[in-house]
């Protein structure tokens, strides 16, 4: 049997993470993977190939669109395997650098799936079918999630797809319908809709993405409709039919009323995801799964003595960042020092056109705990940087307490807007007063100059013409 101090279930931004911290920390640990190349659902099916496809479709669609009001003539014509072939370049080149950083770390990466076999084992069975037996002092689930299902909507990967479909298309479909007004939903809807498809989106609340600042999902629906998105909201899709040209969708209105058939040459479920913990052999621990599947812990701990979990198998926002300082904290904490994570301060970005990028607490959350705050808002019309692009949409607005201007919550929509958040993310870690963001030098012109006038709006004293 071989003895390892730590042994991690899951290859993800949260297993490989914290392979790594171990090892950096003088562990001995193992990564159990069951997929031919690591990285997780992040690197092979989620953040690394979503961000490749929308930088080349945001390239394609400027050049058709953008370029001849800049005195750039050209008339670009799709090649979608060469598109799909860089994509999956660069998804190789990081897959194979996470395996150098194992090597580099001393990780074993123990290829197989693996489960849960009483206190302290982990059984691993291979492609061959042959099981090891792995001893740990500590183990850590890290099982990543899965796109949830929805009850007659079967996904085949051709007609139907999820977010892993999606992604490997091999013609533009003439016709998208999108279920779902999420993140995967807007992100990958909005690529095949640059591309060149019709993409309607059916969602089943009043409004698009749930938990963002309602103003920012607002100015983001608005822009998207005006980009050739549709939105059918306060909708539900009933069942799906294959027919010989694609697929009919049968949708009704959650308030009641008739139901209608839409069609679409393809359809992308996006409702949600949910975790891996089925066959782990939790119960070999005496762990239970909340109704959702997810494993519910203390400061990472579960309930079972020496196993920890942490990422999209955990409940709360299922981001890699999240993932990955879970999984530093929790081998800090395996190894007996102070890891912590400060779950007030998880930005969240939407990689659409303009980009939403939000940290801390919304409007919304505010207003229901009674909390007095005070806005300064600061639009990318009035930022010259912004102006000179050509990309005016959007806006940061920072949110402070309104006796101790301490910075509450910051959200933005606009160009590139992903890139500026670390800044509001370090300031309010440091406990952050908008006063000390709007003091602060930033250089001209830039589009975050915007961060700091929005910070100045707070008191009123924002420069805009
Ligand atoms: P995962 O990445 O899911 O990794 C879990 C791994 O465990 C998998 O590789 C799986 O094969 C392995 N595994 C499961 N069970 C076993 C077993 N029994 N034995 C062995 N191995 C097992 N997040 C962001 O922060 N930014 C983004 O831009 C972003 N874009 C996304 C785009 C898409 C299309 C999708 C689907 C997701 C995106 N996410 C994004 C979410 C992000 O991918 C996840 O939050 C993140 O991957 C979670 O990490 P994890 O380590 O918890 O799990
Ligand atoms: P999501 O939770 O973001 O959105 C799902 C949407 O589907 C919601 O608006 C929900 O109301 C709607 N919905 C649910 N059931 C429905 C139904 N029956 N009919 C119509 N609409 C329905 O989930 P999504 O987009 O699948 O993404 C999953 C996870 O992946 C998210 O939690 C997200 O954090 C992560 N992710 C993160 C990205 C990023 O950070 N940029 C990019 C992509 C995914």
């Amino acid at each position: 049997m071989d003895q390892y101090d730590v042994v991690i279930i899951g290859g993800g931004p949260g297993g490989y993470n914290g392979a790594i911290r171990a090892g950096q920390l003088g562990l001995k640990v193992a990564c159990v993977e069951k997929r031919e190349t690591l990285g997780g659902t992040c690197l092979n099916v989620g953040c690394i190939p979503s961000k490749a496809l929308l930088h080349a479709s945001e390239l394609y669609d400027s050049a058709r669109k953008d370029f001849a009001g800049l005195g750039i003539d050209v008339a670009p014509i799709l090649n979608l395997p060469v598109m799909m072939k860089s994509k999956a370049d660069s998804v190789g080149q990081l897959t194979k650098g996470i395996e150098f950083l194992f090597k580099k770390n001393k990780v074993d990466w123990i290829k197989g799936d693996g489960r849960l076999a009483g206190p302290g084992k982990v059984e691993v069975t291979d492609a061959s079918g042959a099981v090891t037996v792995l001893e740990a002092k500590a183990i850590v689930i890290a099982t990543g999630s899965r796109p949830a299902p929805l009850l007659g909507v079967t996904v085949d990967q051709d007609r139907i797809v999820d977010s892993t479909g999606v992604l490997v298309l091999s013609a533009v479909p003439e016709s998208l319908i999108v279920i779902g007004a999420g993140v995967i939903g807007l992100e990958l809807g909005s690529v095949w809709r640059r591309l060149g498809a019709k993409v309607t989106v059916v969602e089943y609340l009043d409004r698009i993405t749930p938990g963002i600042d309602t103003e920012t999902a607002k100015t983001l629906q608005r822009s998207l409709t005006r980009q050739g998105m549709t939105f059918k909201l306060g909708a539900k899709v009933t069942g799906a039919t294959l027919t010989a040209k694609g697929v009919e969708l049968s949708v009704e209105p959650v308030a009641g009323g008739p139901a209608e058939t839409l069609t679409a040459d393809r359809v992308l479920l996006a409702i949600g995801r949910q975790p891996v913990t089925d066959g782990l052999g939790l119960e070999t621990v005496g762990l239970t799964t909340d109704q959702r599947g997810f494993i519910h812990t203390d400061h990472l701990r579960t309930a079972a003595d020496g196993v920890w979990a942490i990422g999209d198998v955990t409940p709360g926002p299922m981001l890699a960042h999240k993932a990955e300082d879970e999984a530093v904290a929790c081998i800090e904490l395996i190894a007996g020092k102070a890891g912590h994570v400060n779950y007030d301060l998880i930005p969240g970005v939407i990689y659409t056109f303009p980009e939403v990028a939000t940290v801390g607490k919304t409007e919304e959350e505010l207003k229901a705990a009674g909390v007095a705050y005070k806005v300064g808002k600061f639009p990318f019309t009035a930022n010259s940087r912004a102006k000179v692009n050509h990309e005016g949409d959007g806006f940061v607005k920072v949110l402070a307490d309104a006796k101790t201007d301490r910075i509450l919550g910051v959200h933005m929509i606009g160009p590139d807007v992903s890139e500026m958040i670390g800044e509001y993310c370090v300031a309010m870690e440091f406990s952050a007063s908008s006063e000390d963001v709007a003091r602060t030098c930033h250089p001209h012109p830039t589009r975050s100059e915007a961060l700091r006038q929005a910070a100045m709006g707070v008191e009123g004293w924002t420069m805009q013409s």
